[in-house]
């Protein structure tokens, strides 16, 4: 079923709340490479989608700022915490230290305190799509949930590509929210709704339903995508035109690589080229149903009974969605692919295997139930050790668990990776990335290469309710 949701929205603006999440925000730039700002995470009323909610934001609009800076740049954050929890700063996919004031995931700023982030972006950091977004173990998924999410912009090489400099570009950041009629956030129940990963009914581009985006009959139109939400997963199709990809998380790939559908798992990003080739009007941009979990008898919200495991099907997601529209311009340009993007080097050597298992118990309702090789997350174990210059290949198997089964996007802090196979097959194309989503039953071989930064971090699942459940470990990586 195809939910037009255009017509909702014409409807909400009718009786005078304002259309989008309170005012969209000019980008923050750096200037002469520095990029010096303050930023607020704080509680507040906001008009998102034409609705009223009461959400968490950075500086007052959900998403946040978009942060843009380039290779070398210097970055200084005065952070207030006006929120009355804890909570923090993370930079999901920058290689920068995760030690100090930089993307330290174990900084928590209490309420009323301020911090100051400060990191040197490294000279050659790759162009790209990242994020940022507080990272404190428990409070993770409701606080995203709430709204604090934003884009953080690397310029680089893939911006300075002729084709690519001289297309229109657009940032469509997904996230969706579940809101009371009231505006109260919907505050999913523990259980099975925490353990499957909250997801709500209003699918958001930017904080607007169904926003318009233009382009030239012709022309190019770089889409830079960002899945901001808690567990929800994008399968994207764009209606009668292909779509180019041209970068994953870690930045650029080699060319461009066609696709019909873009699946991308919380956390993840994508960029892709779109022309113009079509006659013109108007074209649906969809989220597709995907299939992110099989659960047994918890799947009608009813009873478990403990027959070990009986399979059922609920499926999330369960219906397409019009996230945006694609509109023509009057206006004609013509702009060819271009053909060569910015080289990806393989990894051919891998020292040593690791294999993580991430699985999960029944014993939810009370305890941290996702693990990661049988632990839930504890700050003060250490449970890998690597040695920065070396280049590791890891194995991550989905352990799956009782009476349920869950994807798990894996995503490790600082250091990008490439994914050698997947389910026993090799990618399509080589690229970098942060997150690499293990199927039910399946396993990935990735290999990451420990650069630069000695220190402690993390990796986890980025179904941030796993995460907050305990599938999340503390890597250290020596010097
Ligand atoms: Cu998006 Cu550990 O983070
Ligand atoms: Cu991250
Ligand atoms: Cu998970």
């Amino acid at each position: 079923m195809i939910t037009v949701a255009g017509a909702t929205a014409w409807a909400a603006s009718r009786v005078g709340f304002l259309s989008g999440s309170s005012v969209a925000p000019r980008p923050m730039t750096s200037q002469g490479g520095v990029l010096d700002l303050s930023l607020a995470a704080q509680a507040g009323r906001l008009s998102l989608a034409g609705r009223p909610a009461a959400l968490y934001s950075y500086n007052g609009s959900v998403p946040g700022p978009r942060l843009e800076i380039r290779p070398g740049d210097h970055v200084r954050i005065r952070f207030t915490n006006r929120l009355l929890e804890l909570t923090n700063l993370h930079f999901h996919g920058l290689h920068v230290p995760p030690s100090g004031n930089a993307d330290n995931v174990f900084l928590e700023i209490p309420p009323m305190e301020s911090q100051i982030y400060e990191f040197t972006l490294p000279q050659d950091h790759r162009s790209g799509t990242y994020w940022y977004h507080p990272h404190v173990h428990h409070s993770i998924a409701r606080q995203v949930w709430a709204g604090l999410v934003g884009l953080l912009i690397v310029r680089g090489e893939l911006d300075e590509i002729p084709e690519i400099r001289d297309s229109d570009e657009e940032f469509l950041v997904l996230k969706d929210f579940g809101l009371h009629a009231n505006g109260e956030l919907l505050t999913p129940d523990p259980t099975p709704r925490i353990m499957q990963g909250r997801e709500g009914d209003l699918v958001l581009v930017n904080g607007e339903l169904n926003p318009t985006f233009r382009i030239s009959k012709d022309g190019l139109l770089r889409l830079r995508f960002l899945n901001a939400s808690v567990a929800r997963y994008y399968r994207l199709q764009l209606e009668d035109h292909p779509m180019y990809l041209i970068a994953t998380d870690g930045g650029p790939i080699d060319e461009p690589f066609e696709m019909r559908e873009l699946l991308l798992a919380p956390g993840e990003r994508a960029e892709v080229l779109v022309r113009g080739e079509r006659s013109p009007g108007r074209y649906r941009l969809m989220n597709l149903p995907y299939r992110r979990f099989n659960m047994g008898m918890m799947g009608g919200g009813g009873m478990m009974c403990g027959m070990g495991r009986m399979r059922g099907t609920t499926i999330s997601s369960n219906e397409s969605v019009v996230l945006a529209t694609l509109e023509y311009r009057e206006r004609e340009r013509s702009l060819a692919l271009p053909s060569r993007l910015v080289p990806v080097e393989p990894l051919l050597n891998a020292t040593l295997v690791r294999q993580l298992v991430f699985s999960h118990s029944m014993m939810g309702m009370d305890g941290d139930a996702f693990t990661i090789n049988g632990s839930p997350f504890d700050p003060e174990r250490t449970d890998t050790v690597v040695k920065v210059g070396t280049v590791e290949e890891w194995e991550i198997v989905n352990g799956g668990g009782m009476m349920m089964d869950f994807d798990h996007p894996f995503h490790i802090h600082t250091n990008q990776f490439q994914v050698v196979s997947e389910d026993k097959r090799s990618p399509r194309f080589r690229a970098w990335r942060d997150i690499a989503n293990v199927r039910m039953g399946g396993s990935v071989r990735i290999r990451i290469p420990f650069r630069d930064f000695p220190g402690r971090t993390v990796y986890h699942c980025h179904i941030l309710d796993h995460e907050d459940l305990g599938m999340m470990a503390v890597i250290e990586m020596r010097s």
